[in-house]
Protein backbone atom coordinates (compact mmCIF):
# COMPACT_ATOMS: atom_id res chain seq x y z
CA UNK A 1 0.00 0.00 0.00
CA UNK A 2 1.57 3.23 -1.08
CA UNK A 3 1.09 6.24 1.49
CA UNK A 4 -2.59 7.51 1.22
CA UNK A 5 -3.63 11.06 1.11
CA UNK A 6 -6.87 12.52 3.40
CA UNK A 7 -9.29 15.31 3.02
CA UNK A 8 -11.83 16.28 5.02
CA UNK A 9 -15.43 16.76 4.51
CA UNK A 10 -16.32 19.58 6.76
CA UNK A 11 -19.82 19.13 7.70
CA UNK A 12 -19.86 19.54 12.33
CA UNK A 13 -20.16 16.41 14.13
CA UNK A 14 -21.01 14.72 10.66
CA UNK A 15 -17.46 15.39 9.74
CA UNK A 16 -15.77 12.55 7.81
CA UNK A 17 -12.49 11.33 5.70
CA UNK A 18 -11.98 10.86 2.49
CA UNK A 19 -8.65 8.58 2.10
CA UNK A 20 -7.24 8.23 -1.39
CA UNK A 21 -4.43 5.54 -1.79
CA UNK A 22 -3.44 2.89 -3.98
CA UNK A 23 -3.80 -1.00 -3.24
CA UNK A 24 -5.68 0.17 0.03
CA UNK A 25 -8.11 -2.88 0.23
CA UNK A 26 -6.88 -5.58 1.00
CA UNK A 27 -4.06 -3.55 2.61
CA UNK A 28 -4.86 -3.46 5.85
CA UNK A 29 -6.88 -0.05 5.85
CA UNK A 30 -8.43 -0.42 9.63
CA UNK A 31 -12.41 -0.05 8.39
CA UNK A 32 -13.03 -0.68 12.20
CA UNK A 33 -13.33 2.65 13.84
CA UNK A 34 -15.71 3.99 11.34
CA UNK A 35 -18.21 1.16 12.50
CA UNK A 36 -21.09 1.68 14.05
CA UNK A 37 -20.63 -1.24 15.55
CA UNK A 38 -19.42 -4.98 14.98
CA UNK A 39 -21.76 -6.37 12.37
CA UNK A 40 -21.90 -4.92 8.80
CA UNK A 41 -23.54 -5.16 5.01
CA UNK A 42 -21.86 -5.47 2.26
CA UNK A 43 -23.67 -3.94 -0.55
CA UNK A 44 -21.66 -4.82 -4.19
CA UNK A 45 -22.97 -6.12 -7.79
CA UNK A 46 -22.27 -9.51 -9.27
CA UNK A 47 -19.31 -7.62 -11.31
CA UNK A 48 -17.31 -5.97 -8.71
CA UNK A 49 -17.94 -8.62 -5.76
CA UNK A 50 -15.59 -11.09 -7.41
CA UNK A 51 -13.20 -8.65 -7.79
CA UNK A 52 -12.61 -6.78 -4.43
CA UNK A 53 -15.06 -8.13 -1.91
CA UNK A 54 -12.66 -11.10 -0.45
CA UNK A 55 -9.97 -7.91 0.29
CA UNK A 56 -12.66 -5.94 1.42
CA UNK A 57 -13.05 -8.72 3.84
CA UNK A 58 -9.88 -9.06 4.80
CA UNK A 59 -10.08 -6.09 6.10
CA UNK A 60 -12.94 -6.26 8.34
CA UNK A 61 -10.98 -8.82 10.26
CA UNK A 62 -13.43 -9.31 13.89
CA UNK A 63 -16.71 -7.74 12.23
CA UNK A 64 -19.63 -10.17 11.65
CA UNK A 65 -20.18 -9.69 7.96
CA UNK A 66 -22.96 -10.10 5.75
CA UNK A 67 -22.85 -9.54 1.99
CA UNK A 68 -25.12 -9.14 -0.96
CA UNK A 69 -24.58 -9.20 -4.57
CA UNK A 70 -26.55 -6.95 -6.26
CA UNK A 71 -27.14 -7.32 -10.29
CA UNK A 72 -25.46 -4.75 -12.38
CA UNK A 73 -26.57 -2.10 -14.48
CA UNK A 74 -28.28 1.93 -14.06
CA UNK A 75 -31.26 -0.03 -14.76
CA UNK A 76 -30.98 -1.66 -11.58
CA UNK A 77 -31.27 1.25 -9.97
CA UNK A 78 -34.79 1.20 -8.67
CA UNK A 79 -36.91 1.21 -5.55
CA UNK A 80 -37.28 -2.83 -6.30
CA UNK A 81 -33.66 -3.54 -6.13
CA UNK A 82 -33.54 -1.08 -3.06
CA UNK A 83 -36.18 -3.27 -1.56
CA UNK A 84 -33.47 -6.51 -1.80
CA UNK A 85 -31.14 -4.82 0.27
CA UNK A 86 -33.84 -3.67 3.19
CA UNK A 87 -35.13 -7.09 2.89
CA UNK A 88 -31.09 -8.33 3.37
CA UNK A 89 -30.87 -6.21 6.08
CA UNK A 90 -33.85 -7.29 7.66
CA UNK A 91 -33.67 -11.59 7.21
CA UNK A 92 -30.11 -10.88 9.01
CA UNK A 93 -31.95 -8.71 12.09
CA UNK A 94 -29.39 -6.00 11.49
CA UNK A 95 -30.17 -3.16 14.33
CA UNK A 96 -29.13 0.74 14.47
CA UNK A 97 -25.67 -0.34 14.92
CA UNK A 98 -25.10 -2.04 11.86
CA UNK A 99 -23.54 -0.62 9.14
CA UNK A 100 -24.22 -0.31 5.58
CA UNK A 101 -20.57 -0.73 3.20
CA UNK A 102 -21.14 0.18 -0.63
CA UNK A 103 -18.66 -1.77 -2.76
CA UNK A 104 -19.06 -0.70 -6.56
CA UNK A 105 -19.68 2.58 -9.10
CA UNK A 106 -22.06 4.70 -8.67
CA UNK A 107 -25.24 2.57 -8.56
CA UNK A 108 -24.20 0.21 -6.13
CA UNK A 109 -23.49 3.67 -4.12
CA UNK A 110 -26.22 5.07 -4.63
CA UNK A 111 -28.93 1.70 -3.90
CA UNK A 112 -26.70 0.95 -0.86
CA UNK A 113 -26.59 4.59 0.71
CA UNK A 114 -30.85 5.17 0.19
CA UNK A 115 -31.53 1.49 2.13
CA UNK A 116 -29.04 3.06 4.60
CA UNK A 117 -30.85 6.17 5.02
CA UNK A 118 -34.18 4.47 5.28
CA UNK A 119 -33.62 1.15 7.30
CA UNK A 120 -34.72 1.87 10.63
CA UNK A 121 -34.58 5.70 10.00
CA UNK A 122 -31.36 5.34 8.91
CA UNK A 123 -28.10 3.30 9.86
CA UNK A 124 -24.08 3.73 9.14
CA UNK A 125 -22.76 3.73 5.86
CA UNK A 126 -19.13 3.83 4.15
CA UNK A 127 -18.56 4.25 0.70
CA UNK A 128 -15.62 1.75 -1.05
CA UNK A 129 -16.48 3.64 -4.77
CA UNK A 130 -14.66 1.49 -7.39
CA UNK A 131 -15.26 3.17 -10.37
CA UNK A 132 -13.50 6.58 -11.22
CA UNK A 133 -17.11 8.24 -11.23
CA UNK A 134 -18.21 7.11 -7.84
CA UNK A 135 -14.60 8.01 -6.63
CA UNK A 136 -14.92 11.56 -7.95
CA UNK A 137 -18.12 12.12 -7.04
CA UNK A 138 -20.92 10.20 -6.36
CA UNK A 139 -19.60 8.58 -3.35
CA UNK A 140 -18.55 12.00 -1.77
CA UNK A 141 -21.64 14.16 -0.59
CA UNK A 142 -24.39 12.07 0.73
CA UNK A 143 -26.85 12.36 -2.19
CA UNK A 144 -28.62 8.38 -2.26
CA UNK A 145 -31.29 7.29 -4.53
CA UNK A 146 -32.77 4.99 -7.08
CA UNK A 147 -34.70 6.02 -10.81
CA UNK A 148 -38.44 6.20 -11.21
CA UNK A 149 -39.84 5.61 -14.88
CA UNK A 150 -40.96 9.34 -14.92
CA UNK A 151 -37.15 10.23 -14.49
CA UNK A 152 -33.22 9.96 -13.37
CA UNK A 153 -33.29 10.16 -9.10
CA UNK A 154 -36.47 10.67 -8.11
CA UNK A 155 -36.38 8.57 -5.17
CA UNK A 156 -33.84 9.64 -2.62
CA UNK A 157 -32.22 11.09 0.44
CA UNK A 158 -29.23 12.55 1.97
CA UNK A 159 -27.14 10.47 4.19
CA UNK A 160 -23.58 11.16 4.35
CA UNK A 161 -21.08 8.71 4.59
CA UNK A 162 -19.25 8.00 7.60
CA UNK A 163 -15.51 7.45 5.26
CA UNK A 164 -15.47 7.13 1.80
CA UNK A 165 -11.73 4.78 0.62
CA UNK A 166 -10.70 5.34 -2.11
CA UNK A 167 -7.94 2.38 -3.47
CA UNK A 168 -6.89 3.72 -7.35
CA UNK A 169 -5.70 0.00 -7.51
CA UNK A 170 -9.47 -0.86 -8.37
CA UNK A 171 -9.50 1.24 -11.49
CA UNK A 172 -7.27 -1.28 -13.25
CA UNK A 173 -9.71 -3.25 -14.09
CA UNK A 174 -12.19 -0.70 -14.86
CA UNK A 175 -13.26 -0.84 -18.53
CA UNK A 176 -11.58 2.33 -20.41
CA UNK A 177 -15.35 3.31 -21.73
CA UNK A 178 -16.19 3.35 -17.59
CA UNK A 179 -12.80 5.34 -17.30
CA UNK A 180 -13.51 7.93 -20.10
CA UNK A 181 -17.56 8.48 -18.47
CA UNK A 182 -15.92 9.09 -15.36
CA UNK A 183 -13.49 11.77 -16.68
CA UNK A 184 -16.94 13.90 -17.74
CA UNK A 185 -17.14 14.40 -13.96
CA UNK A 186 -13.36 14.77 -13.38
CA UNK A 187 -13.43 17.72 -16.34
CA UNK A 188 -16.39 19.12 -14.70
CA UNK A 189 -14.87 20.27 -12.01
CA UNK A 190 -12.55 22.16 -13.71
CA UNK A 191 -14.99 24.22 -15.84
CA UNK A 192 -17.61 25.09 -13.30
CA UNK A 193 -14.31 25.87 -10.41
CA UNK A 194 -10.75 25.81 -11.22
CA UNK A 195 -9.46 27.23 -14.56
CA UNK A 196 -5.84 25.82 -13.82
CA UNK A 197 -7.05 22.11 -13.20
CA UNK A 198 -9.05 22.50 -16.67
CA UNK A 199 -5.35 23.65 -17.70
CA UNK A 200 -3.76 20.40 -16.23
CA UNK A 201 -6.48 18.15 -17.77
CA UNK A 202 -5.64 19.51 -21.04
CA UNK A 203 -2.00 18.67 -20.67
CA UNK A 204 -2.40 15.61 -18.66
CA UNK A 205 -5.22 13.56 -20.82
CA UNK A 206 -3.14 10.80 -21.98
CA UNK A 207 -1.78 10.18 -19.17
CA UNK A 208 -5.29 10.08 -17.42
CA UNK A 209 -6.41 7.70 -20.24
CA UNK A 210 -3.09 5.22 -19.86
CA UNK A 211 -4.45 5.15 -16.07
CA UNK A 212 -1.43 6.63 -15.25
CA UNK A 213 -1.42 6.25 -11.05
CA UNK A 214 0.01 9.57 -10.09
CA UNK A 215 -1.91 11.75 -12.38
CA UNK A 216 -5.33 9.55 -11.44
CA UNK A 217 -4.63 10.51 -7.86
CA UNK A 218 -4.09 14.20 -8.45
CA UNK A 219 -7.25 14.18 -10.50
CA UNK A 220 -9.13 12.50 -7.91
CA UNK A 221 -7.74 14.42 -5.02
CA UNK A 222 -8.60 17.99 -6.81
CA UNK A 223 -12.06 16.64 -7.73
CA UNK A 224 -12.68 15.70 -3.96
CA UNK A 225 -11.16 18.58 -2.84
CA UNK A 226 -13.11 20.63 -4.91
CA UNK A 227 -17.09 18.66 -4.10
CA UNK A 228 -15.86 18.64 -0.79
CA UNK A 229 -15.55 22.43 -0.04
CA UNK A 230 -19.42 22.69 -2.33
CA UNK A 231 -20.67 20.55 -0.16
CA UNK A 232 -19.61 21.54 3.22
CA UNK A 233 -20.69 25.04 2.15
CA UNK A 234 -24.31 23.96 1.09
CA UNK A 235 -24.63 20.34 2.18
CA UNK A 236 -28.91 20.20 0.52
CA UNK A 237 -28.50 22.15 -2.41
CA UNK A 238 -30.38 25.34 -1.10
CA UNK A 239 -28.20 26.50 -3.50
CA UNK A 240 -24.42 26.56 -4.67
CA UNK A 241 -23.97 23.28 -5.01
CA UNK A 242 -26.61 22.85 -7.70
CA UNK A 243 -23.45 23.75 -9.48
CA UNK A 244 -22.13 20.40 -9.43
CA UNK A 245 -25.05 19.42 -12.00
CA UNK A 246 -23.38 21.34 -14.48
CA UNK A 247 -24.82 19.39 -17.71
CA UNK A 248 -27.12 17.12 -15.70
CA UNK A 249 -29.91 18.18 -16.76
CA UNK A 250 -29.66 17.44 -20.47
CA UNK A 251 -27.69 14.57 -18.92
CA UNK A 252 -30.87 13.05 -16.84
CA UNK A 253 -33.03 13.86 -20.01
CA UNK A 254 -30.70 12.37 -22.60
CA UNK A 255 -29.99 9.28 -20.08
CA UNK A 256 -34.06 9.09 -18.81
CA UNK A 257 -35.47 9.80 -22.96
CA UNK A 258 -32.97 6.97 -24.11
CA UNK A 259 -33.78 4.48 -21.68
CA UNK A 260 -31.39 3.58 -18.42
CA UNK A 261 -27.82 2.09 -19.44
CA UNK A 262 -27.92 2.55 -23.48
CA UNK A 263 -25.54 5.73 -23.01
CA UNK A 264 -23.34 6.05 -19.84
CA UNK A 265 -23.99 8.36 -16.96
CA UNK A 266 -20.80 10.38 -17.49
CA UNK A 267 -20.94 10.11 -21.55
CA UNK A 268 -24.62 11.79 -20.76
CA UNK A 269 -23.16 14.57 -18.76
CA UNK A 270 -20.30 15.16 -21.31
CA UNK A 271 -22.76 16.34 -24.04
CA UNK A 272 -24.92 17.51 -21.58
CA UNK A 273 -21.95 20.14 -20.37
CA UNK A 274 -21.16 21.25 -24.08
CA UNK A 275 -24.78 21.63 -24.50
CA UNK A 276 -25.25 23.86 -21.04
CA UNK A 277 -21.78 25.69 -22.43
CA UNK A 278 -23.70 26.32 -25.73
CA UNK A 279 -26.51 27.90 -23.81
CA UNK A 280 -23.67 29.79 -21.55
CA UNK A 281 -22.29 33.38 -23.11
CA UNK A 282 -18.62 32.23 -23.34
CA UNK A 283 -17.43 33.20 -26.43
CA UNK A 284 -16.24 30.79 -29.54
CA UNK A 285 -12.64 30.23 -28.35
CA UNK A 286 -13.86 28.50 -24.53
CA UNK A 287 -16.01 26.96 -26.32
CA UNK A 288 -13.83 25.01 -28.88
CA UNK A 289 -11.11 24.87 -25.96
CA UNK A 290 -14.38 22.74 -24.38
CA UNK A 291 -15.43 20.37 -26.89
CA UNK A 292 -11.48 19.70 -27.69
CA UNK A 293 -11.18 18.68 -23.91
CA UNK A 294 -14.51 16.57 -24.33
CA UNK A 295 -12.86 14.94 -27.49
CA UNK A 296 -9.35 14.20 -26.29
CA UNK A 297 -11.46 12.56 -23.21
CA UNK A 298 -13.00 10.21 -26.24
CA UNK A 299 -16.21 11.31 -25.04
CA UNK A 300 -19.52 12.23 -27.46
CA UNK A 301 -19.55 16.15 -27.95
CA UNK A 302 -23.50 15.82 -29.44
CA UNK A 303 -26.63 14.64 -28.11
CA UNK A 304 -27.95 11.62 -29.47
CA UNK A 305 -31.04 11.99 -31.56
CA UNK A 306 -34.06 12.19 -29.52
CA UNK A 307 -36.25 15.04 -30.65
CA UNK A 308 -36.97 18.23 -28.45
CA UNK A 309 -40.13 17.80 -27.39
CA UNK A 310 -39.36 14.51 -25.14
CA UNK A 311 -36.12 16.21 -24.03
CA UNK A 312 -38.18 18.76 -22.71
CA UNK A 313 -40.92 16.89 -21.31
CA UNK A 314 -38.10 14.62 -19.50
CA UNK A 315 -36.58 18.06 -18.10
CA UNK A 316 -39.46 19.11 -16.65
CA UNK A 317 -38.88 16.68 -13.81
CA UNK A 318 -35.09 17.94 -13.16
CA UNK A 319 -34.47 18.97 -9.39
CA UNK A 320 -33.93 22.52 -9.91
CA UNK A 321 -37.19 23.33 -11.69
CA UNK A 322 -38.74 25.66 -8.92
CA UNK A 323 -42.62 27.00 -9.90
CA UNK A 324 -42.75 24.83 -12.78
CA UNK A 325 -39.37 27.31 -14.23
CA UNK A 326 -36.60 25.71 -15.39
CA UNK A 327 -33.36 26.61 -14.34
CA UNK A 328 -29.59 26.07 -15.46
CA UNK A 329 -26.52 25.32 -14.47
CA UNK A 330 -24.52 28.26 -16.56
CA UNK A 331 -20.92 29.32 -17.36
CA UNK A 332 -20.39 32.90 -16.32
CA UNK A 333 -16.81 32.11 -17.97
CA UNK A 334 -14.75 28.81 -18.23
CA UNK A 335 -13.90 27.90 -14.57
CA UNK A 336 -16.95 29.07 -13.12
CA UNK A 337 -20.47 28.57 -12.98
CA UNK A 338 -23.52 29.90 -11.98
CA UNK A 339 -27.28 28.42 -11.41
CA UNK A 340 -29.51 30.81 -13.37
CA UNK A 341 -33.84 30.45 -14.79
CA UNK A 342 -32.57 33.07 -17.36
CA UNK A 343 -31.49 31.55 -20.37
CA UNK A 344 -32.35 31.92 -24.15
CA UNK A 345 -35.27 30.22 -25.22
CA UNK A 346 -35.07 30.28 -28.42
CA UNK A 347 -31.46 29.15 -28.07
CA UNK A 348 -32.33 26.36 -26.31
CA UNK A 349 -34.87 24.89 -28.81
CA UNK A 350 -32.31 25.81 -31.21
CA UNK A 351 -30.18 22.91 -29.05
CA UNK A 352 -32.71 20.76 -28.75
CA UNK A 353 -33.99 20.82 -32.20
CA UNK A 354 -30.42 20.33 -33.37
CA UNK A 355 -30.02 17.06 -32.19
CA UNK A 356 -33.67 15.74 -33.34
P1 LIG B 1 -21.85 1.92 -12.39
O1 LIG B 1 -22.03 1.89 -10.94
O2 LIG B 1 -22.91 1.32 -13.25
O3 LIG B 1 -20.47 1.22 -12.72
C1 LIG B 1 -20.06 1.11 -14.05
C2 LIG B 1 -19.71 -0.33 -14.44
O4 LIG B 1 -18.41 -0.63 -13.96
C3 LIG B 1 -20.63 -1.38 -13.85
O5 LIG B 1 -20.81 -2.41 -14.78
C4 LIG B 1 -19.85 -1.89 -12.65
O6 LIG B 1 -20.20 -3.18 -12.24
C5 LIG B 1 -18.45 -1.84 -13.19
N1 LIG B 1 -17.37 -1.71 -12.22
C6 LIG B 1 -17.36 -0.96 -11.10
N2 LIG B 1 -16.14 -0.96 -10.56
C7 LIG B 1 -15.36 -1.74 -11.34
C8 LIG B 1 -14.00 -2.12 -11.31
N3 LIG B 1 -13.16 -1.62 -10.41
N4 LIG B 1 -13.54 -2.98 -12.26
C9 LIG B 1 -14.38 -3.44 -13.22
N5 LIG B 1 -15.66 -3.08 -13.34
C10 LIG B 1 -16.15 -2.24 -12.40
O7 LIG B 1 -21.65 3.41 -12.93
P2 LIG B 1 -20.89 4.67 -12.34
O8 LIG B 1 -20.45 5.44 -13.51
O9 LIG B 1 -19.89 4.30 -11.32
O10 LIG B 1 -22.04 5.47 -11.58
C11 LIG B 1 -23.13 6.02 -12.29
C12 LIG B 1 -24.26 6.26 -11.33
O11 LIG B 1 -23.85 7.18 -10.33
C13 LIG B 1 -25.49 6.83 -11.97
O12 LIG B 1 -26.62 6.14 -11.51
C14 LIG B 1 -25.52 8.25 -11.48
O13 LIG B 1 -26.82 8.77 -11.40
C15 LIG B 1 -24.90 8.12 -10.14
N6 LIG B 1 -24.31 9.35 -9.62
C16 LIG B 1 -24.64 9.71 -8.34
C17 LIG B 1 -24.09 10.84 -7.80
C18 LIG B 1 -24.38 11.20 -6.36
O14 LIG B 1 -24.02 12.29 -5.95
N7 LIG B 1 -24.99 10.32 -5.59
C19 LIG B 1 -23.20 11.63 -8.54
C20 LIG B 1 -22.89 11.22 -9.83
C21 LIG B 1 -23.45 10.08 -10.36
N1 LIG C 1 -23.45 15.01 -8.23
C1 LIG C 1 -24.05 16.22 -7.81
C2 LIG C 1 -24.04 16.40 -6.34
O1 LIG C 1 -23.52 15.60 -5.60
O2 LIG C 1 -24.55 17.37 -5.88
Amino acid sequence: MSSARTITVELGDRSYPIVIGNGLLGGGFDLGPHLAGSDCLVVSNTTVAPLYLDSLMADLDGIAVESISLPDGESFKTIATATTVLDSLVHSRANRDTTVIALGGGVVGDIAGFAAACYMRGVAFIQVPTTLLAQVDSSVGGKTGVNHAEGKNLIGAFHQPRIVLIDIGTLGTLPDRELRAGLAEVIKYGAIADMTFFTWLEENMPALLGKDTDALAYAIQRSCEIKAEVVAADEREAGRRAILNFGHTFGHAIEHCQGYGEWLHGEAVAAGMLMAAELSDIGNTDLQRFRALIAAAGLPATPPAIGSKAMLHAMGMDKKVIQKQLRFVLLEELGRAMVTAEHDRSRLLQLLEAAD
